[in-house]
């Protein structure tokens, strides 16, 4: 018979207790861990947030109270009034917090029972995703990602005083917006009022927080839910949360310095972390030439090196032909590791490339006695092998591996062949915190498809004012005053300082070739807004989500937060989205159809 709490009141947290207690009577409540029968004995491990302490029924016990905790299964919800004892040095258990003592139990009550869990309820327990995920209110008493949840609640509030204390307002922006170009697709809401319109959901509160600045506000600042419907990733969801700011009459370094100074507090406070300011900065330029990635994980080495020039007229037409072409030869140097990556393996990281659209991974191994192997050697002369030996610095026990493509091929498949080789090799430390500040990135980007440029950051990113000159004759050569912050090779946040001025917004978007009655419909509001007085500003935003999945070690936003969504967007404990009631379509003037076959 399940009972109530009627007259118990709960004194502690579970692992709140200590030796220091031993002799207190205290009131305790929470979940069954599991039950121990020694026959003349019962233990119970009850859990709560705080963590385990163990309950000890003793054979003397009165009878009745002996009955009840031999009832007692896993998840089972119980108070329970006793006095807090010093376990006997033989019987510490030093994996357990609470290890030094245990309850020796008067009153039981059994408040709720519980059907058997489909997984037990512990750290790092293997269970399948799905499972998880189906049952998430269960996947959530797991003490890891219950330690995850903390830390970011105590992140949070840091944030918030770090902030406060720097002159920042916390400012609620509409989440039922008209749609604004991050660059990811809307999720629409139809409006019943206005039949036949939509609201966006915000991707970030872009305009809004700029029109803040316009307002006088000074400094913004937002913990606030973006929305963005794009294919999911390890570090990305449909609905995340960013830390997002914006500052009045600043220039880069300000934005920067600001958020050094978080970044730092955040990481001290959280993990008594010492992060050195100020950090690492390096142009977009130089992170693409020497680590082939706009976001370097600077953890490690194996650092792109150009070949071009040195292979412009060889007899490997693979390499001659990507230079006459206008591509590059690139190459990495895991030196020191030939002896760690079999013939074989050098095949994986072959087939490893190919995913990033690269036609093949040359290689060369220098042996320990100075000789090579390479499918390579035969097409190159001794002087051209010589010449790429020396701009690798290989010695001895060195692998060169090397590419051959268009540019972007070989940033991208070299980029991330440095990362998988180190991940293969276990360099990753995950305590290990580099940031870096990426900078100067370019302001537009060229669309192939769509024959055109388009913004790399968004509109209102300002250009660099020295590069001006090519807005007529190479667009693409324009840098913009954006920055990004890179912790450990992932992009934690991305800002820029903004276009302020009319003409200037009006020129961005003449080069972004969008129509005049598209900019009047889509941003005419922010247009006549900067005719009243903009002041010169800028910002950032981090994406919260990825800084606590960082700080907690995880690999995926979704252990850092309470119920993420599944790869292909859906909920698996409500079965979200859902098809709705007809009647409510109605109301919205919409109907839907089945989508169309894809063409076979
Ligand atoms: P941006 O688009 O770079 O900039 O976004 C800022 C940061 O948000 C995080 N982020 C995400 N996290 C999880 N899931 C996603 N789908 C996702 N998308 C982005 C990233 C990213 O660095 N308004 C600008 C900021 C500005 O200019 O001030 C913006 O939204 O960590
Ligand atoms: P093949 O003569 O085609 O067998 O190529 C010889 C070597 O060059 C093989 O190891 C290929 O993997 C490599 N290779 C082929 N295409 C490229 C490329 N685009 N870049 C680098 N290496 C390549």
């Amino acid at each position: 018979m399940l009972e109530s709490m009627n007259g118990l009141k709960r004194t502690n947290m579970c692992a709140d207790l200590s030796a220091a207690d031993a002799g207190k009577k205290v009131t305790l409540a929470g979940w069954v861990q599991r039950r121990r029968d020694l026959g003349n004995l019962i233990f119970i491990w009850l859990r709560d947030r705080s963590g385990l302490v163990q309950l000890t029924f003793l054979s003397d016990a009165d009878k009745e109270l002996l009955e009840k905790a031999e009832t007692l299964r896993a998840e089972f919800v119980i108070a329970v009034q006793g006095t807090v004892c010093l376990r006997d040095e033989q019987n510490i258990n030093p994996d357990l917090k609470t290890g030094e003592i245990e309850i020796a139990v008067e009153e039981l009550r059994v408040l709720n029972t519980s059907l058997t869990p489909p997984f037990a309820i512990e750290e790092n327990s293997d269970v399948k995703d799905e499972i998880r995920m189906t049952y998430r209110y269960l996947d959530l008493r797991r003490p890891d990602i219950q330690r995850n949840l903390i830390l970011r609640h105590k992140a949070a509030k840091i944030i918030r005083n770090y902030y406060d204390e720097q002159g920042f307002l916390e400012i609620e922006t509409p989440m039922l917006i008209k749609s604004t170009p991050e660059g990811a697709r809307d999720f629409l809401v139809p409006s019943r009022v206005h039949p036949g319109k939509f609201y966006a959901l915000p991707q970030s509160p872009q305009q809004y927080k700029q029109l803040l600045m316009l307002s006088g506000m000074d400094r913004y600042f937002q913990i606030v839910k973006c929305f963005r419907d794009e294919d999911l990733r390890a570090d990305r969801q449909p609905e995340f949360t960013q830390i997002d700011l914006e500052m009045s009459f600043v220039d880069i370094d300000d934005v920067i310095t600001v958020n050094e100074g978080l970044l730092k507090c955040v990481f001290k406070e959280l993990l008594d972390v010492d992060v050195q300011l100020p950090m690492q900065r390096m142009t977009y330029a130089e992170a693409m030439s020497r680590f082939g990635s706009d976001k370097p994980d600077t953890r490690f080495g194996f650092e792109l090196r150009d070949l071009s020039d040195l292979v412009t007229n060889c007899g490997f037409q693979v390499f001659s032909g990507a230079v006459a072409q206008g591509g590059s030869v690139r190459a990495i140097n895991v030196d020191g590791h030939a002896k760690d990556f079999s013939r074989k393996e050098i095949d994986a990281l072959g087939e490893y490339v190919k995913t990033y659209r690269a036609k093949g991974l040359a290689w060369i191994v220098v042996n320990e006695d100075g000789s090579l192997k390479s499918p390579i050697a035969k097409f190159l002369t001794e002087e051209e092998i010589q010449s790429i030996l020396e701009r690798m610095n290989a010695k001895a026990g060195d692998l060169l591996l090397i590419v051959a493509d268009k540019d972007k091929v070989v940033f991208d498949s070299l980029g991330n062949l440095r990362l998988e080789v180190a991940r293969r090799l276990n360099m990753l430390n995950p305590k290990q915190f580099n940031f870096l500040w990426v900078t100067e990135f370019p302001l537009l980007e060229y669309d192939e498809e769509e024959g055109r440029y388009t913004a790399m950051h968004h509109p209102f990113t300002a250009p660099m004012e020295e590069d001006m000159q090519y807005i007529d004759t190479d667009p693409g050569k324009i840098r913009a005053k954006a920055y990004d912050i890179i912790l450990n090779g992932n992009e934690l946040g991305g800002g820029s300082l903004r276009i302020y001025q009319k003409d200037m917004q009006e020129k961005m978007f003449q080069l972004l070739n969008i129509s005049p009655e598209e900019i009047q419909t889509r941003f005419g509001f922010l247009l006549d807004a900067f005719k009243y007085g903009a002041p010169p500003h800028g910002g950032l935003a981090f994406g919260f989500d990825r800084l606590i999945m960082l700080m907690a070690g995880a690999d995926s936003i979704r252990e850092v937060m309470a119920f993420p969504k599944q790869q292909n967007a859906s909920e698996l404990m409500t079965n979200a989205p859902e098809t709705v009631d007809g009647k409510q379509l109605d109301e919205l003037f919409i109907s839907t159809h089945p989508p169309k076959k894809e063409m076979e």
